[in-house]
């Protein structure tokens, strides 16, 4: 189950981010569907999952292209809900000729999701995990959680854009995702590297969490559970655009831990499908389909910290 975000994303190709006051020809203008909850359910269905989203969308053009991108993954979009008083979640994508971009965020429908905990236990029962990011109101994520802990479902928390955590969630997460900024605010720590990555990961399992990933982007991720922390290398590739690499990471890491999957192993093919979500342009477009991840190639084991 996935509670989350939809947006429309305007994906503008530029050579460089313009500098304020300066006007820059872009290369390239399109719309492309992302959202990071759509962008993760897509990700856990082409890994093979099924999946449910929980989210809201206005009455328009867009609400409905992402709702049938979305269908079209197989995902099931029953509980996302049409509110015709808003527009549908945009994202303006700024992406440069090195891959990176720069995101602004409309909420627009997404503003509007609401958990009824009562029903959503139910909605719950027989699901693996329930996935969350914070581009939805903290307080509805909140609701779903106390729900899945009510429903003996597993939450899998990417607190992402950074925003504090309520002290009473912390004991309610499973695995928490996030990269090394969240990593960062979270942890009260600085992290900048594999060894403070794994500090911080240690710091917020102090709180009640069984497992932290730190993604950091080239640099791999790092696994941080009752064990201790390994550092896991990431593949060298074309980078295109990282737009839905951490969400692409995330539903490969959600699907392989549902099967009880060893969580190292989880972690590396994570990576690995995030490594290939990132030499495509565009968010849902560049996730990967399973057996593509399986084919890539396999990045050296993991090394403890
Ligand atoms: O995580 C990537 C996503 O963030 C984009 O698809 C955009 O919509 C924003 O929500």
């Amino acid at each position: 189950m996935v509670l989350g975000s939809l947006n429309m994303d305007l994906v503008l190709r530029v050579p460089h981010a313009p500098a304020a006051g300066e006007t820059l020809e872009g290369r390239s203008i399109d719309h492309i569907p992302g959202g990071k909850g759509g962008n993760q359910a897509v990700g856990c269905a082409r890994q093979g999952a099924r999946v449910q989203l929980v989210g809201c969308v206005g009455d328009d053009a867009n609400g409905r292209a992402l709702c049938d991108a979305l269908a079209r993954d197989g995902v099931d979009t029953t509980s996302v809900r049409i509110d015709a008083s808003a527009s549908t979640g945009t994202a303006l994508v700024m992406v440069d000729d090195a891959g990176q971009n720069r995101i602004v965020v409309i909420a627009g429908a997404n503003a509007r999701v609401e958990i009824d905990e009562h029903a959503f236990v139910e909605q719950l029962r027989g699901a693996d995990f329930l996935v969350a990011q914070f581009e939805t109101p903290l307080i509805q994520v909140a609701r779903a959680m106390h729900a899945a802990k009510r429903a003996g479902c597993k939450v899998l928390l990417n607190p992402s854009p950074a925003q504090p955590v309520d002290d009473a969630l912390w004991p309610l997460i499973d695995t928490l995702v996030v990269n090394e900024i969240e990593a960062g605010m979270l942890s009260g720590q600085l992290v900048d590297s594999p060894q403070e990555a794994a500090a911080a990961g240690q710091a917020m399992r102090g709180r009640g969490i069984a497992r932290v990933v730190v993604t950091m982007g080239s640099r791999g991720a790092v696994a941080v559970d009752a064990h201790g922390a390994r550092h896991h290398t990431a593949p060298v590739v074309d980078v295109v655009d990282t737009t839905a690499a951490g969400d692409t990471f995330l539903g490969a890491l959600a699907v392989a831990l549902a099967g009880d999957g060893d969580f190292d192993e989880a972690v590396r093919l994570g990576i690995r499908a995030a490594a290939l979500c990132i030499t495509q342009l565009g968010a849902q477009p560049s996730i990967p389909q399973r057996n593509a991840v399986l084919q890539s190639p396999l990045p050296p084991a993991w090394t403890p910290l």
